[in-house]
């Protein structure tokens, strides 16, 4: 499959049969989520990975009890930082520094700009920005498993309060913003595997100059 049949291949998949995903292409899903682009770079979210089974007994209940969450091999959980400070920047510069092979002190100028969005930046807009990034890598994740045939599901639908409390993540000062399962679909339960893709049309999509 090209990269545009992967997309029309794979659909939000409501009913999932637990069968495992192959090592291989988790790791692949994985890797895409780790080479999303962010702004400059910063990367300011975590991505939570539970295979446990008993632990996504405990998440079902947050997430309206949707079917996906218990039947997937794997759920993703795309987390923005709650705050964004000047030493998750430095850390960032000393990351930079040491895969360039460069001083640190080169980025001096660079890691004042960020600073500078930090530190004039309202949480509410960190946090908004940082969940942006969170939802570009979300989109990763998606391609990324449908070019790997690997069924997905991105949400929305729970109740962060619950996530976040089941996983520790107030304590690790991030938030469940969206939430990526992976398996494989359960065609014969689930009716969305076989409906037709509906998006609106591209003369209502796309506006051209
Ligand atoms: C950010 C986001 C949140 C979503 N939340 C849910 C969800 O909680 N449960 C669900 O079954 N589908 C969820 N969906 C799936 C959408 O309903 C689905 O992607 C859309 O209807 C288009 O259908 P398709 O993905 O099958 O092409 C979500 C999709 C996105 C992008």
């Amino acid at each position: 499959m090209n990269f545009i049949e992967s997309l029309e291949w794979r659909y939000a998949t409501k009913r999932m049969n637990g069968q495992p995903i192959p090592t291989e292409k988790l790791n692949n899903i994985l890797d895409a989520i780790l080479l999303t682009p962010s702004s400059y770079g910063l990367t300011p979210y975590n991505v939570i990975l539970v295979e446990d089974p008993a632990i996504k007994e405990q998440l079902a209940p947050h997430c309206y009890n949707q079917p996906q969450i218990k039947e997937s091999a794997a759920i993703l959980i795309f987390a923005p930082w709650k705050s964004i400070t000047a030493a998750n920047v430095d850390e960032y510069m000393n990351e930079i520094a040491a895969t360039r092979g460069i001083p640190v002190e080169a980025l001096t100028e660079f890691g004042n700009m960020i600073k500078g969005k930090v530190t004039n930046s309202s949480a509410e807009d960190l946090y908004n920005w940082a969940a942006k990034q969170a939802y570009i890598a979300l989109g990763f994740g998606l391609a990324a498993a449908a070019i790997e045939e690997v069924d997905s599901t991105p949400m929305e639908g729970f109740n962060p309060a619950g996530i976040n409390e089941v996983l520790g993540l107030d304590a690790k000062g991030l938030n469940a913003a969206c939430m990526l399962t992976l398996g494989y679909r359960d065609a014969a339960n689930d009716y969305l595997s076989s409906a037709k893709k509906v998006r609106r049309d591209k003369e209502k999509l796309f506006i051209k100059y």
